[in-house]
């Protein structure tokens, strides 16, 4: 494995969560960051996906109603695989890694979105079972009002998914769900009501900072 070196010191890579409810727009935040930053200098992957367990695990999580505890386990299935094989060797290798979503979804999602609080239990034992391989540098996390994000879906013409298509309800709390996540770990809100160019300005600044690129 290559090591990237600074003055004899080995450089280690960021790892950096992109975060927000549905229709926030994380799609042409993170399109904006591959154009902005050197190839290769940032590896980009997803939650769930990433590896190909992932992406098929993916695949059931989005196209099959099932219960919460499915739901959950199913997420936190895929990931000793993405953190293992693609972002612990990235960043010791000294690359940062941008990640479209992580832990904090399911959080989210799971426990909060789900109103699942007896699952709470299960989910902070995983949660601490993969922290011993990997924990997040920085959460950005693009919060909007999920009324907006509801519209912004509407207009983009895409077919929805099943976390889409619930209610404001869920994604009310959703958004609760991350807002209290972020009180423990470390993270930046990014209101992404604004206008896009500011937005984009922000983001990319944060990433600049954060792995001095
Ligand atoms: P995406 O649309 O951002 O690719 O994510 C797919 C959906 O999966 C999104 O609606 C949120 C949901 N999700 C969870 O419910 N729990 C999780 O842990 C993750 C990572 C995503």
């Amino acid at each position: 494995m290559a090591v990237r070196t600074y003055k004899g010191k080995i450089m280690q890579g960021k790892f950096i969560v992109i975060e927000g409810g549905d229709g926030v727009g994380k799609g042409t935040i993170v399109g904006h960051l591959r154009k902005s930053f050197p190839e290769g200098a940032l590896i980009y992957t997803r939650e769930p996906g990433g590896t190909e367990v992932g992406e098929k695990v993916r695949e059931i999580l989005l196209g099959c109603a099932m219960l919460p505890a499915t739901e959950m386990m199913l997420h936190f299935s895929y990931r000793p695989e993405l953190f293992e094989r693609i972002v612990l060797p990235a960043v010791r290798s000294g690359k940062h890694v941008i990640d479209e979503r992580h832990i904090a979804s399911t959080y989210a999602y799971q426990i909060v979105g789900r109103e699942c609080n007896h699952l709470l239990p299960g989910f902070l034992a995983m949660e601490h079972i993969l922290g011993e391989i990997i924990v997040p540098d920085l959460y950005i996390y693009l919060d909007l009002d999920p009324k907006i994000g509801a519209e912004r879906l509407k207009k983009s013409g895409k077919t929805l998914d099943r976390f889409e298509l619930e209610g404001e309800a869920f994604h009310q709390r959703v958004r609760k769900g991350y807002l209290e996540y972020f009180k423990n770990h470390r993270s930046i809100i990014v209101d992404v009501s604004r206008d896009i160019a500011p937005i984009l300005q922000d983001v990319e600044e944060i990433v600049r900072k954060e792995t001095g690129l």
